[in-house]
């Protein structure tokens, strides 16, 4: 089997795992979480970079020819390192693609202002790699971001939909359009943040669209095999999805089930640096 590999942190991910399995309904994945170090969002550059790198091996050393990394965390921090330096050493013809490219190719879309606004854990936004993307590919639009610490434990805890979530929910959006109160796109650039969507449309004020992160990594995916249909036809098409991760996989079924909608069984693996 040679399946799409989706890694992220924890959980966040599955949110774009399920928009990849409704775009390509007959390809086969393996969603690997490793949980058991996450959260990444407050790591070093160092240790993201290095655990993100094991996971990639992991994916490859199982068969995945493409390795997306469905974490904003790892795609800002290790990347760019991996395509450009690990990648050539390990296997040119396999790939690592990420998510912070695909969500800021489509921003200029879902503005009229110009003001865009991101919400991210510490390590995303610290790595101004919004910033740099959006310069790039949209030198007139104007991003403020906020870090939201608290936001990936709170749904790691299942206390999204919670009485507690209320608190910082309000708080960091707030804080974001008192920065910029012009603000009229806004991307939720961690994929645990789509499990706070009914909060934090409940605090966002009117006429501001949110960028939804799976359904756009998953546009950008079918165009990718589009214009690549020697990795398309590498991809074993067999309908299937293994769940992967490094915790106990009973904590983590019955968390992604909530993510998924539907009875997930997972099985426990290792990461090491020796693979
Ligand atoms: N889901 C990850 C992201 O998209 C972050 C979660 C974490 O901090 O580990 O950034």
């Amino acid at each position: 089997m040679t399946p799409i590999g989706v890694f992220d942190s924890g959980y966040g991910g599955l949110t774009v795992l399920k928009d990849l399995q409704a775009a390509l309904p007959d390809a086969d994945f393996i969603y690997l979480g490793d949980n058991a170090r996450a959260p990444y969002g407050v790591r070093s550059f160092e240790l993201v970079y290095r655990f993100t790198l094991q996971a990639v091996e992991y994916l490859f050393s199982h068969g995945c020819p493409l390795v997306i990394l469905a974490c904003n965390t790892a795609s800002a921090k290790a990347l760019r390192t991996i395509q450009q330096n690990d990648l050539p050493r390990i296997d040119p013809s396999r790939r690592v693609l990420g998510v912070i490219r695909p969500t800021a190719e489509v921003v200029a879309d879902y503005t009229t202002t110009g003001a865009v606004g991101l919400f991210g854990t510490p390590g995303t936004v610290a790595s101004q790699s919004y910033d740099m993307e959006l310069a790039k590919l949209h030198p007139g639009l104007r991003l403020t971001s906020k870090a939201c610490p608290m936001w990936v434990p709170l749904v790691e805890n299942l206390e999204a939909d919670g009485p507690g979530a209320d608190y910082f929910v309000k708080r960091y959006i707030d804080e974001l359009f008192a920065l910029d109160p012009q603000i009229d796109a806004l991307i939720l650039g961690c994929t645990h943040y789509p499990l706070l969507l009914n909060k934090i449309r409940q605090y966002l004020p009117a006429g501001v669209s949110v960028l939804s992160q799976g359904s756009i990594v998953a546009a950008s995916l079918l165009d990718y095999l589009r214009r690549h249909p020697d990795m398309a036809a590498r991809i074993s098409r067999g309908g299937t999805t293994q769940y992967l991760t490094t915790e106990q996989p009973d904590k983590f079924d019955s968390l992604a089930a909530v993510f998924m909608g539907t009875p997930v069984a997972a099985r426990r693996v290792e990461l090491d640096e020796k693979r």
